[in-house]
C-alpha cells in the first residue's frame, strides 16, 4: 500500500502510540482489502460506547483500555488523544434518561456515563443515534466518510451521495484518530454504478409503501446495487430512511439509485454507467402483498407493545404520533415506545409532543432501540411496529411475535389492544 509522508509518520509514532496503532490497523485492513492507498476522511460515525455487560471487566480497568481494545484492537492500554477527524457516536445500548424503564442495571448506566465523559473529552460528538444525518452530520455529495450501521450507510451512499463502506468498531476508531480510511469499495466511482434493475408497477408513496419496497429490493438484489424506476411517488428523508433500512436488513444493500430522485443519477443511463442490469425484478401488487405477509410473524391479534422509530424518528414523525394520540389513551395492556435521537427529543419536549405522547401512556425514548439494547418491557408477547427493519429483527431477538404495518395500524392497535392490519 502506498502511504504519504504524513501517514508514514503516523505509523512510525510521530503522533503517539494510539495513532501509530490506528495507522497500523488501517494498513493491515487496507492490504487485506487490496486497497492501493488510504483516503482522507473528516467524517466518522462509529460505536465507541461501553454499555454492555461484556465490556464491564475491561471498563473496570479504565476507558482508555476500552478504546484501545474495542476500537483499536490493541492489547496494550494506549493513551488516547483527541480525535483527528470529525467523529460522532452512533446508537448505544442504554437510554441515558429512561434506563430504569428499560430494566437496565444502574451500574451499566454509570459505566456508560463514564465512557461518554471519556470519549466526549476526546472530541466524539454524542449523537447516540443510528440517524446522525438527522441531527447535524449530513455528508456532502462525494464526501469520503467512515460510517458504521447499515441503515446509516445506505442513507449516506444512496440518499446523500456521500461515500462510505460499512465500517466496524475498529476501523472507525482508527479512522477517527488518523483521518484516514482504506480507499476501496464505495469510495471508488466505478463501484457505485447499478447492476440490478427493479421496476415498480404499483404506486409507492406512503412510509409503509417505502418500507415494503425496501424489503422487497433487499430480498431480491441481496448485496448488489439496484436501479429503481416506475411508479415512485413523493420522496423525502423519512421515506428514503425507511426504504434503506429495510433494503439493508432483508439484503445487504449499501447503495442504490432512483434516477431523478437520488443525487448520483438523473437518468437510468447515469445510474448504470458502464455496467448493465445483470438481473431485473418487478415489484407489483402481488409482490407488495407477499412482502407484507412475509413481515408478519405474529398470529395472536392481542398486541402488548408498540415500537415506533426504527430508524430513529424525525421530528415530523414524533409530531405526527403526538397528534394521533392527542386526547386519547393507550389500551391498558399496551405499552408504546417512540424512539428518536436525543437532540430531536429535546425539540419534541419543547413542541409539546412528548407531553401528548406521555399523556396517552406512551414513552419517548432516545439513545438506543430494542433491537440494539435487546430490552423491551417485561412480559411482552406480541409487538407491532411500522418499521420493516424492526419487524425483521426484533421477533427473533426478543422471542416475541411481531406485526408490521402502517403507523395508523400501529396506533390503532395501541389504542384498542388488537391488531387489525392494513390489508
Ligand atoms: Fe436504528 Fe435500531 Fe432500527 S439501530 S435502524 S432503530 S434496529
Amino acid at each position: 500500500m502506498q502511504l504519504t509522508d504524513a501517514e508514514c509518520a503516523m505509523r512510525d509514532g510521530a503522533q503517539g502510540d494510539a495513532v501509530a496503532a490506528a495507522m497500523d490497523l488501517l494498513i493491515r485492513y487496507g492490504e487485506a482489502l487490496d486497497a492501493d492507498r488510504l483516503i482522507e476522511t473528516d467524517n466518522v460515525a462509529g460505536a465507541f460506547n461501553a454499555s454492555t455487560p461484556s465490556v464491564r471487566p475491561i471498563a473496570e480497568r479504565g476507558m482508555a483500555e476500552v478504546f484501545s481494545k474495542l476500537n483499536l484492537d490493541s492489547d496494550k492500554t494506549l493513551d488516547i488523544p483527541h480525535m483527528a477527524a470529525r467523529t460522532c457516536q452512533l446508537i448505544t445500548g442504554i437510554d441515558d434518561q429512561n434506563w430504569a424503564l428499560q430494566g437496565a442495571d444502574p451500574q451499566m448506566i454509570e459505566m456508560q456515563r463514564k465512557n461518554e465523559a471519556f470519549i466526549g473529552k476526546r472530541g466524539i460528538n454524542l449523537f447516540a443515534t443510528c440517524t446522525p444525518y438527522q441531527v447535524g452530520n449530513v455528508p456532502t455529495f462525494g464526501e469520503h466518510c467512515a460510517w458504521m450501521e447499515s441503515s446509516a450507510v445506505i442513507y449516506c451512499n444512496g440518499a446523500l451521495g456521500g461515500r462510505t463502506n460499512v465500517e466496524g468498531k475498529e476501523s472507525t476508531g482508527a479512522a477517527a484518530l488518523t483521518g484516514r480510511i482504506p480507499y476501496w469499495g464505495y469510495h471508488l466511482t466505478e463501484n457505485r454504478f447499478g447492476n440490478r434493475h427493479v421496476r415498480v408497477d404499483v404506486p409507492v408513496d406512503t412510509m409503509m409503501d417505502w418500507g415494503l419496497l425496501g424489503y422487497f429490493t433487499g430480498e431480491q438484489v441481496e448485496e448488489a446495487i439496484p436501479v429503481i424506476e416506475g411508479q415512485i411517488g413523493h420522496t423525502d428523508l423519512i421515506k428514503l430512511k425507511h426504504f434503506g433500512a429495510a433494503a439493508a436488513s432483508s439484503g445487504g444493500v449499501e447503495m442504490y439509485h432512483i434516477p431523478g430522485r437520488t443525487p448520483e443519477a438523473r437518468t437510468p443511463d447515469e445510474a448504470f454507467g458502464p455496467r448493465r442490469a445483470e438481473a431485473s425484478f418487478v415489484y407489483d401488487a402481488a409482490a407488495r402483498k407477499s412482502v407484507y405477509e412475509m413481515l408478519q410473524t405474529a398470529t395472536d391479534p392481542k398486541v402488548d407493545f408498540i415500537m415506533l422509530g426504527c430508524p430513529h424518528n424525525s421530528i415530523e414523525q414524533v409530531g405526527r404520533i403526538a397528534h394521533m394520540l392527542d386526547g386519547k389513551r393507550l389500551h391498558p395492556d399496551v405499552q408504546m415506545w417512540v424512539h428518536t435521537p436525543r437532540a430531536i427529543r429535546d425539540v419534541a419536549v419543547r413542541s409539546g409532543y412528548v407531553t401528548l405522547i406521555e399523556a396517552a401512556g406512551g414513552q419517548v425514548m432516545s439513545d438506543t432501540c430494542p433491537a440494539i439494547s435487546r430490552r423491551i418491557p417485561e412480559g411482552v408477547r406480541v409487538i407491532a411496529t411500522d418499521s420493516a427493519k424492526q419487524a425483521h429483527y426484533l421477533p427473533a431477538i426478543a422471542k416475541v411475535q411481531g406485526w408490521f404495518g402502517s403507523l395508523e395500524a400501529c396506533i390503532k392497535a395501541g389504542l384498542t389492544g388488537t391488531w387489525k392490519g392494513d390489508f
